[in-house]
């Protein structure tokens, strides 16, 4: 069998690093991309370490042109990939009446825009092998969350994104779903600790409590639903919503 080469969005970090890794570990090559390309060689190091092949690679995924490169590059140094997990994300929380203009544009230009031009880049490998997995990392927040009018749009609005590729492309023996994961430990949610003015252990405390499994996520919990996915055995599991959220978010 010949090694499949996945790219993983947003991989210098949290859950796009622990799927970079898991992936890794799952016998395929990875591009650990994210927006400083320095800021890769950690993950990278730690895939070579453990004996697996990674690249790092610096990009914007909402600048087409950037996109356009850094997936052309992996074809190049790595192999053609046939597995994109887009991953990157940002969150630029406001009430609807203090939200800016520049708010709302930054998280669907990365979000939103950033997934479809790297599907859009990546797919000719996918098709032209007749085989892909596409991976949309979404959140329980596309449901609708207090604060977050450009967040909850962005994410319900990948989830479509993801089900109309699944219909497009599964002629070509492409997969695509979307993990959506409620309250996970990373970067993201201790800046919104931050922001309620809040420490992070006692913002995770208030999750837990709500969690029916009692606990809150960790980057490797979001990394394993990818990873069945993005596996052989999900060809049938497409255009999908998986939430990993410890428990029904209604
Ligand atoms: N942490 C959670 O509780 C949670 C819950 C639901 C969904 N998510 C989603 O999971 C994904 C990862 O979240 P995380 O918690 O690991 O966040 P994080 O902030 O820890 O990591 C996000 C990574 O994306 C990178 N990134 C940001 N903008 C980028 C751009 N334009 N181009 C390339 N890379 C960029 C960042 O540099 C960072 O390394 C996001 O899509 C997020 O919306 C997270």
């Amino acid at each position: 069998m010949t090694q499949k080469i996945a790219i993983v969005t947003g991989a210098a970090r949290g859950i796009g690093a622990a799927t970079a890794i898991r992936l890794a570990s799952d016998g395929m090559a990875v591009a650990v991309l994210d927006l400083n390309e320095d800021d890769c060689a950690k993950v990278v190091k730690e895939i070579e370490n453990a004996g697996g092949r990674a690249l790092a690679v610096g990009a914007d995924v909402s600048k087409t042109d950037q996109v356009n490169a850094a997936v052309e590059r992996v074809a190049a140094e790595l192999g053609e990939p046939t597995v994109l997990v887009n991953n990157a994300g940002i969150t630029r929380d406001a009430l609807l009446f203090k939200m800016t203009d520049e708010d709302w544009d930054a998280v669907i230009n990365v979000n939103l825009r950033g997934a479809f031009l790297m599907t859009r880049a990546a797919q000719k490998y996918m098709t032209a092998q007749k085989w892909g997995r596409i991976v949309n990392i979404s959140s329980s927040s596309g449901l609708g969350n207090r604060g977050q009018a450009n967040y909850s749009a962005s994410k319900a609005g990948l989830e479509g994104f993801t089900k109309t590729l699944a219909k497009e492309l599964g002629k070509f023996g492409i997969t695509a779903n979307s993990v959506a994961p409620h309250f996970i430990a990373t970067d993201m949610t201790a800046a919104m600790a931050d922001k309620l003015k809040m420490s992070f252990e006692d913002l995770v405390e208030t999750y837990k409590k709500q969690i029916p499994v009692g606990r809150v996520g960790q980057p490797v919990d979001v990394a394993a639903a990818v990873s069945f996915l993005v596996s052989e055995d999900a060809g049938f599991t497409s255009g999908q919503v998986i939430y990993v959220a410890g428990g029904p978010l209604c």
